[in-house]
């Protein structure tokens, strides 16, 4: 029989039902159907409510990193990640940071952008005007759609008229500046625009396509920097000195080079978007914001795309990091309001506003970001890497927990980390002495 993917009233039935219709797709056994039950400390219902068709659950590991002190403040960081080293890494590089104080950081309002396009408009630039005449009005309306937000002190600020030229002719693009106080800023932000696009529209004499807020948050920005002292820098085979100087030479090519960008600006967000994940934020967001933002920031200061952190020398020698990156979290609003775990961890991280979360995450990410070209500077990444990689290897080659130990010892010493090998020490370790 040939099987639809159609999947009528997938829907409409109940989590177990779907997991039975699984279990028949895919010919899953009991104990693979097991992996996808809930947590039990999830009230049940909860996760159900929060997309759709679900069936189960993903658990990812969730760290603490230690040693973080920002702004003269001692924080335990949650980070859900599954990747090996990551929360290693953070704790580590704090660890030096602390020495020197620790991180600073500081953080712009929460400002969120909103976009209305408006299209088909004969007078672009007299149609910007005849916007930017009627701002008081506009600005009114947005707000009469949260007064709650207005209450906090937040709600729309400002509005700007950009005219943007596009392969389909200039564009009148509206953009709509609401403080987003402790939201990510996502629903009163579309909200608004879907408010005001219809006079928006009617005062350019264009028709409105797109309204949505900006993942471009230009506005909404952390920043925070440290001091890492050369003298901690020291390995066995390099000098403190020698090992900013070579810190400073990834830096250098980072900023020369957007291959080598990609993968330094990948290592900040390691930390970031795994703090974003156990707050219940929407990494997705973060994500395309930091690397637009080094992109945007490029296309103003020459390049093609930046790193998000800056190293330079000090006059007395140490190293010294700062970080600058758009952060649109939230800690109202959204999962973090609704997931039990993100609950407990936010409550483990200890931060009382959206800006003082953004200003963890510039701290996360210069940490991770100084750990990864700290190791990369000297002995290189794998070594560390490949012990946790060969532990993952270990299990998945069939290593009983009490067997992994001594799977991982093997391989490290043979130089071999590969899944056939694993394979070969769990059966050799199980057969039977002659
Ligand atoms: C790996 O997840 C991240 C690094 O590649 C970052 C970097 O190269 O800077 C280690």
């Amino acid at each position: 029989m040939t099987r639809s993917s159609e999947a009528p009233g997938f829907y409409r039935k109940s989590t177990p039902e779907r997991r039975a219709f699984l279990r028949e797709w895919a010919d899953l056994s009991d104990d693979e159907l097991r992996t996808l039950e809930f947590p039990p400390g999830v009230p049940p219902g909860t996760l159900e409510r929060m997309i759709e068709n679900v069936v189960g659950v993903l658990p990812v590991p969730v760290g603490v990193a230690t040693n973080f002190r920002i702004n003269a403040r001692d924080y335990l960081i949650p980070m859900a990640i599954e990747e090996p080293s990551v929360v290693a890494a953070a704790s580590n590089a704090a660890k030096v940071a602390r020495a020197a104080g620790g991180f600073q950081a500081q953080s712009t309002p929460p400002v969120m952008i909103g976009q209305v396009q408006i299209v088909g408009v004969a007078d672009p630039a007299a149609a910007r005007l005849r916007i930017l005449d009627r701002k008081p009005a506009l600005l009114e309306a947005a707000n009469a759609k949260d007064p709650v937000l207005v209450r906090f002190g937040g709600g729309a600020k400002e509005l700007e008229v950009r005219i943007v030229p596009s392969m389909r002719g200039p564009m009148v693009v509206v953009h709509l500046l609401v403080d987003a106080r402790d939201a990510g800023g996502m629903n009163a932000v579309n909200t608004m625009c879907e408010a005001l696009a219809p006079e928006l529209g009617r005062l350019a004499g264009g028709r409105v396509v797109l309204r949505i807020i900006s993942n471009l948050a230009i506005h909404r920005l952390a920043r925070a920097h440290a001091t890492f002292r050369a003298s901690l820098l020291a390995t066995d085979k390099a000098t403190g000195p020698e090992v900013v100087e070579a810190i400073l030479d990834a830096y250098a090519l980072a900023a020369a080079d957007p291959f080598r960008c990609a993968t330094h600006n990948k290592g900040i967000m390691n930390g970031v978007s795994s703090v974003v994940l156990a707050t219940g934020n929407d990494f997705r967001a973060i994500e395309s914001g930091a690397h637009t933002y080094a992109a945007w920031r490029a296309s103003i200061e020459g390049g093609v795309v930046r790193p998000l952190t800056t190293y330079e020398k000090d006059s007395a020698g140490d190293l010294v990091g700062s970080i600058e990156l758009p952060v649109a979290v939230g800690l109202i609003g959204g999962a973090t309001a609704v997931h039990p775990t993100a609950k407990t961890l936010v409550k483990v991280l200890g931060v009382k506003s959206a800006p003082e979360l953004g200003e963890v995450l510039a701290a996360v990410g210069l940490a991770q970001n100084f750990a990864a070209l700290r190791a990369l500077a000297t002995e290189g990444i794998q070594r560390g890497h490949m012990e946790l990689h060969a532990r993952n290897l270990a299990t998945s080659a069939g290593a009983r927990p009490e067997e992994v130990d001594r799977v991982v010892e093997r391989m490290v010493r043979d130089g071999t980390i590969r899944f056939d090998r694993a394979k070969e020490i769990v059966e050799e370790l199980r057969r039977p002495p002659r």
